[in-house]
């Protein structure tokens, strides 16, 4: 079946370049009305251009629809009055991609507080910013679809990237917890991990490399992650055209009793305690507490 979005209104934040602009083509050529929102800063978070309303163009002129917004993730009254424009214009908001991002790369012995709370700002608080500015308005319709954009870095560290990374697994921590409260409300919320070629990568990635990992072979996964059926709670890795789902997991673990309740006892049994043999993916925190109870009782 073909997945179509006619009749969604999405908002793809950072989409004035790179995936985002891939993702808000995408949407618009499958018959999403597109909110295009980027600041149109550099790499590192710093100037302003018209890079959305250039997308903008590019959707309108394949026979699209979409209008531009050049507010900043980090300023929630912006996010705020985006969503209330979106409504207005064309009645609600059904998909938000929080895609919006800056780096500022160095060794954390070398990285100012400064830049660790830069970085955090625009992509986690960012996130969180924009997903709340839609969120009681995806409750009202009964319907939302949200993704977070984290990083291999985050799910698995990265040299130079301690604020990125912080950042990036906050995001995936960030869907663990608004999967359970938005599904009453038919709202999803999944992290997808990409892999692109895109300026923030621009450096890394030979000649080769990165035209193989272009951004419109991420871009099925982000689509099928806001459509309406999409799974909830999925970590999803996407590059080149090759997907992964990523899981935070929990060994069955030991119980440990008298004398063995000791760091003595922990260091003797560690091969146990990390034995991935019966792991679990816990939907929710309340099942790391019920395994537990089922080790006291024996089960
Ligand atoms: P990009 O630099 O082309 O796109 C990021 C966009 O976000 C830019 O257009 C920028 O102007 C915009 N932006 C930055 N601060 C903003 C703010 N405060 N408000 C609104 N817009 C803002 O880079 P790319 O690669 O397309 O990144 C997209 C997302 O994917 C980012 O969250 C990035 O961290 C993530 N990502 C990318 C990877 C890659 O391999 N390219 C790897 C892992 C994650």
């Amino acid at each position: 079946m073909t997945i179509r979005f006619d009749d969604k209104v999405a908002i793809v934040t950072g989409a004035g370049g790179g995936l985002g602009r891939e993702y808000a083509l995408a949407l618009a050529k499958r018959g999403a009305k597109v909110v295009v929102n980027d600041l149109g800063g550099s790499r590192d978070g710093t100037g302003h251009s018209d890079a959305a309303l250039k997308v903008v163009e590019e959707i309108k002129a394949a026979g699209g629809k979409a209008m531009s917004n050049g507010g900043s993730v980090t300023d929630y009254q912006q996010m705020v009055e985006m969503v209330a424009k979106a409504k207005e214009t064309w009645g609600g908001v059904h998909i938000l991609i929080n895609n919006a991002g800056v780096l500022r790369d160095k060794s954390f012995a070398k990285m100012e507080p400064e830049d660790f709370k830069f970085v955090v700002d625009v992509h986690l608080n960012g996130s969180a910013n924009c997903t709340k500015a839609v969120w009681e308005l995806m409750r009202e319709q009964a319907y939302g679809r949200i993704l977070m954009t984290a990083s291999s870095t985050g799910l698995f560290g990265n040299f130079g990237q301690a604020n990125y990374g912080a950042a990036k697994l906050g995001l995936a921590g960030l869907t663990k917890t608004l999967y359970l409260e938005g599904a009453k409300y038919n709202i999803k919320v999944n992290t997808i991990a990409p892999t692109a070629g895109t300026r923030m990568t621009e450096d890394l990635f030979p000649e080769e490399a990165f035209k193989a990992f272009s951004p419109d072979k991420v871009a099925p996964a982000a689509l099928y992650l806001v459509s309406e059926d999409a799974p909830s709670n999925a970590i999803v890795g996407a590059g080149a055209g090759v997907f992964q789902a990523a899981f935070v997991t929990l060994t069955a673990g030991k119980l440990l009793t008298g004398d063995e309740l000791s760091p003595e006892g922990v260091a003797a049994h560690w091969a146990e305690i990390t034995d991935r043999t019966g792991e679990i993916v816990p939907a929710s925190g309340s099942e790391q507490s019920i395994s537990i109870m089922k080790k006291l009782q024996g089960s």
